[in-house]
């Protein structure tokens, strides 16, 4: 027997930090988080994505009075982009909160389930994403890579 330990890299900036696109792309994020249909949990959540070409998408979580048939903003937009831009590379994905019910103490960082999609779209370009969330107090945690949150991805 031995044990693996394995190296899991996040950087945690200040938002005055980020570089003038990171802030814009952050700033996009919130903007569509204003347009998340949230009804049931009140928690507006926002994506916004960068691709290679410069283009940026963004998207938010959608509710559905039948619970599970909602989704998330992150998966809202990588199937978006997934079907509207299937040739180019995501090269980093931004999500933020926007919610009376924001702890401002709190890490919010995506679901398992939007953890295993982005898994899958970093597979299927060959190019890491990098991934940033929010990390409470105007600050966020950036990854390189969606490994760093979804170590041992599956893949067959
Ligand atoms: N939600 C997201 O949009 N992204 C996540 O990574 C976690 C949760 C949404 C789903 C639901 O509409 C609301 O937040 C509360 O769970």
């Amino acid at each position: 027997m031995k044990n693996i330990e394995l190296k899991l890299v996040f950087s945690e900036y200040e938002l005055s930090e980020l570089s003038d696109d990171d802030k814009n792309l952050y700033a996009r994020a919130m903007d569509a988080a204003k347009a998340a249909y949230a009804p049931y949990s009140g928690f507006s959540v926002g994506a916004a994505c960068l691709l290679d070409n410069g283009e940026i998408f963004t998207a938010n979580n959608q509710e559905n009075a039948a619970y599970p048939s909602g989704l998330c903003a992150e998966r809202t937009l990588l199937f978006f982009v997934g079907a509207n831009r299937p040739d180019q590379t995501i090269v980093k994905l931004m999500v933020v909160i926007k919610s009376k019910l924001k702890d401002a103490k709190k890490v919010y960082s995506p679901c398992g389930a939007c953890r295993q999609v982005m898994a899958e779209y970093q597979n299927r370009q060959s190019h890491p994403i990098q991934l940033i969330f929010e990390s409470g107090e105007n600050k966020v945690l950036v990854c390189n890579k969606v490994d760093d949150l979804l170590p041992y991805i599956f893949r067959f």
